[in-house]
């Protein structure tokens, strides 16, 4: 009996993986995201995030909340890392995706704590943007 029920609290804790964590990121990893994020994306999608030319959605406020507010980092970072930017998909390294998507997180009001974001699946999964 006891096993059973052990059993059933593994299957439960593999069907939903829990992405229970705040976003994990440093002040100088935001300022390092700042610089390229004006660098590869604020033309299109404006030094606010949201005042851009060239179609770029706003990438802070209501909108963001709204398509973002309720995954993990790890979604955002795979639709950013496979669309953006639109002429050249894929084209920066993992780390500068990292670092420009802790500088749009900051901008959303998520916190910079003391640890950098790695550039790592698994742990971005575990990082919820629920508030
Ligand atoms: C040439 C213009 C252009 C550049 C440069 C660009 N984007 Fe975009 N971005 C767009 C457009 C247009 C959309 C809307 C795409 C759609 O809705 O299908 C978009 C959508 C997005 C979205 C989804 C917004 C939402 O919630 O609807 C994110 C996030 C994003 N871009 C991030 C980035 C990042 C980060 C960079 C820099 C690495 C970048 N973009 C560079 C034009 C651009």
């Amino acid at each position: 009996m006891r096993s059973f029920a052990l059993t059933l609290m593994m299957l439960c804790a593999t069907a939903s993986p829990a992405a229970a964590q705040a976003p994990v990121f440093s002040a100088e990893q935001v300022e390092r995201g700042k610089a390229s994020y004006i660098q590869r994306c604020g033309m299109c999608h404006g030094e606010n995030l949201d005042d851009g030319d060239f179609g770029g959605a706003p990438l802070r406020g209501s909108w963001f909340r709204d398509h973002w507010g309720a995954g993990s980092v790890a979604s955002l970072f795979s639709y950013v890392q496979t669309t953006m930017p639109p002429d050249n998909p894929g084209g920066l390294n993992d780390t500068t995706y990292t670092d420009i998507l802790t500088y749009i997180l900051q901008r959303n009001g998520y916190a910079a704590g003391r640890d950098e974001m790695k550039s790592d699946e698994k742990a971005m999964e575990a990082m919820s943007l629920q508030k």
